[in-house]
């Protein structure tokens, strides 16, 4: 039967979806240091990719953003705590807070400090590091990189490589100085499908390419883009609740229009108002790992308004994994490098 205009029959909600392990840390981690130090605390990059997240933080107060550590000194009322973010830095960052005489709360994502680990492992051992990413200007691989500058080489997923100006590699045609001793390397947060596909690429150009034995997609960049996976046949269109610089949500918006030919993103329920939802009965719903969820549920909240006799299917299971909380580090414990 013909449906009215934003008249939604049926919801498939993601699930996993949302908050990732790393995420929840992160924010906790602000949200503690507003409440309990004197002065405002000052985090390094938004402290995740959404702006929604980012705002109320600001709202909340007690919580400064800034992009460069040196601009700390001209805020009004600054403290001297600096949070690093769930994306992970350089150590050249570390070393300046150091030298500003920073306490400093580490909310690198574990699974980000994993990759870091590697790089500095293999990059003692002389290796060149490829280091696939979706940007060479993403916080996490700037970090990554950081760790072992003169060993990393940065390479794109395959279809996103040849962009001009992106400062990634081509996987067809990237040179490496030895290549038997090479190994690859990638951002936490890529298509699973993508980044396995270039990694074949680099591996049929270099035979001796090490691929680290864990994987470095982490396991909420998997599941997430499994459930949409499953929910895609089921439905004729899909939203994907994320900000653009999320790349975790930005590869689950291209993977469900690659699956459903079709995909619109959200940053809130007030961008449904501009979108054409005509002949659409069933739609599937899911957001990144730093989107809020009570901003996918606004969205089937509203739908629900418009049908009461709306059905919403949640189905797979939630994870069970937490990280620790970060501790304050004071300047007097930081090791000069
Ligand atoms: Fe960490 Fe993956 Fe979340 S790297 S911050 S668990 S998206």
């Amino acid at each position: 039967s013909p449906t009215l205009s934003g008249m939604i029959e049926r919801i498939h909600l993601a699930k996993p979806r949302g908050f990732c392990a790393g995420v929840v840390m992160a924010i906790q981690a602000v949200e503690k240091a507003a409440r309990t130090e004197d002065k405002p605390v000052t985090v390094y990059h938004s402290i995740v990719h959404n702006h929604t997240v980012v705002e109320r933080l600001r709202a909340g107060g007690g919580v400064h953003f800034v992009e460069d550590l040196d601009t700390i000194n001209a805020l009004p009322d600054s403290g001297e705590t600096v949070i690093f973010s769930a994306h992970g830095i350089s150590p050249v960052v570390r070393e300046r807070a150091r030298q500003l005489g920073l306490a400093t709360i580490d909310a690198t994502c574990p699974l980000v400090t994993k990759v870091h680990t590697e790089a500095k492992k293999y990059a003692r051992e002389g290796y060149t590091i490829l280091l696939i990413g979706d940007s060479a200007r993403h916080q996490e691989v700037i970090g990554t990189r950081g760790e072992a500058p003169n060993h990393t080489i940065l390479v794109g997923v395959l279809g996103q490589a040849h962009k001009e100006g992106s400062g990634l590699n081509d996987p067809h045609t990237v040179e490496v100085p030895d290549p038997s001793r090479v190994v690859v390397l990638t951002q936490t947060t890529l298509s699973v499908d993508d980044t396995r596909r270039t990694v074949d690429v680099l591996k049929a150009r270099f035979p001796a390419l090490v691929v680290p034995p864990s994987e470095d997609l982490c396991y909420a960049t998997k599941n997430r883009q499994d459930a949409v996976k499953a929910i895609a046949p089921m439905v004729d269109t899909f939203l994907v609740l994320t900000s653009t610089h999320s790349s975790n949500g930005m590869r689950l918006l291209e993977l469900a229009r690659d699956l459903c030919g079709r995909a619109e993103r959200l940053e809130t329920v007030a961008d449904l108002g501009g979108l054409d939802l005509s002949g659409v009965c069933s739609v599937g719903i899911t957001s990144a790992a730093s989107t809020p969820d009570d901003l996918v549920q606004a969205v089937v909240e509203h739908f629900r308004v418009l049908n009461p006799n709306l059905q919403v299917i949640e189905e797979g299971e939630w994870e069970n994994i937490e990280f620790r909380e970060p501790r304050k580090i004071l300047p007097t414990d930081q090791l000069p490098r």
